[in-house]
């Protein structure tokens, strides 16, 4: 049994992407049909698996699909498809003004995210018949946990305003008691169904994020200080939201026969491993070392995921 969304996260240049293609071409060449997916604004899934990726899915061998979504294409469709629903529903008078918002919004910090966001459930729901596992290359932990957790933030955001917009339709509808044209175009409210709909879609993410059995969300970090502090944070921060916490991989462990000259690293290094094994060893920890050389392309991820396969899946 494979959990169908399997990320993998953590801090940045740990090895998240090698891990997550490692792990997916493993995946594939046992039979098991595999979409990686990254939903880092800066790609890199192109560079490990050594074929370019685009905001379209390609075949990169036997059961492999590569995607790397485009955040500003994606922020840029996602404010033309509000911008083409919100005009059809307001009067001529605020059309200029509804653009202009629209123009702020898009330059937002958060624009790129909710952007992000509703390509990456459009990729959940519809991977069903296509594949079994989609495995995600997520951007460096603070970015993902916000993407992850924001369908239980904007949940109570969008309830506040779905609320809001039936008192006010309320009201509406009250003072137009005696006037029947206005009646009959207060019947349906457009903008209340726009909220809706984006409230059942956070909903429908945040089941499928918080299933155990479908959802599970690996940590890649390297045996170093700053990284176990940062991943004992975001999973507390995973958990308390109720996604599954799955394997802890230790990546670019300095192997003992690498000689004198990482010696002292080496032994900073043994350090941190007993930390890890200790916060993190009810998770299942999985060890990488550190190879000579960049990992990249096909062979090279073949050869670390022998090590991989005693991730949890
Ligand atoms: N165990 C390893 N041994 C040698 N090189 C490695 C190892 N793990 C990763 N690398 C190399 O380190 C670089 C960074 O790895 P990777 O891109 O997987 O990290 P990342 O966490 O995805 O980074 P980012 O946060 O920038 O997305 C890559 O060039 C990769 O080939
Ligand atoms: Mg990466």
């Amino acid at each position: 049994m494979y959990r169908r969304f399997t990320f993998f996260g953590g801090k940045g240049g740990t090895g998240k992407t090698t891990c997550a293609s490692s792990y997916a071409l493993n995946l594939a060449r046992r039979g098991v049909r595999t979409l990686v997916v990254s939903t880092d604004p800066a790609h890199s899934l192109a560079d490990a698996v050594g074929h370019p990726i685009g905001s379209e899915v390609v075949k990169l061998e036997p059961n492999l699909w590569g995607l790397e979504i485009d955040a500003a294409l994606e922020a840029r469709r996602y404010m033309e498809s509000i911008q083409s629903q919100m005009l059809h529903i307001v009067s001529a008078a605020i059309v200029e003004e509804i653009k202009r918002q629209l123009k702020i919004a898009y330059l937002s910090p958060g624009a790129e995210e909710a952007a992000i966001f509703d390509r990456f459930v459009e990729i959940m729901e519809q991977a069903g018949d296509k594949y079994d596992v989609v495995v995600f290359d997520t951007a460096p932990t603070g970015h993902t946990l916000r993407l992850l957790t924001l369908p239980e933030v904007l949940e109570v955001w969008i309830e506040h305003l779905i609320k809001k917009r039936t008192k006010a339709m309320d009201l509406m509808r009250m003072a137009a008691k005696y006037e029947k044209d206005l009646q009959e175009k207060l019947k349906e409210d457009p903008i209340f169904d726009i909220l809706s709909r984006r409230r059942d879609m956070f909903q429908r993410a945040k089941d499928l994020l918080t299933d155990h059995e479908l959802s599970v969300f690996h940590f890649v970090l390297n045996p170093e200080k700053m990284p176990v502090l940062e991943t004992e944070r975001a999973i507390a921060l995973l958990e308390e939201f109720d996604i599954k916490v799955g394997s802890v991989v230790v990546n670019r462990i300095i192997p003992a026969e690498a000689g004198e000259f990482l010696r002292r690293r080496r032994e900073s290094q043994e350090g941190h491993l007993a930390t890890i094994d200790e916060k993190f060893g009810k998770y299942g920890v999985v060890k990488l070392p550190m190879l000579e050389s960049d990992i990249q392309g096909m062979d090279d991820l073949a050869k670390v995921s022998r090590d991989l396969e005693a991730i949890e899946r």
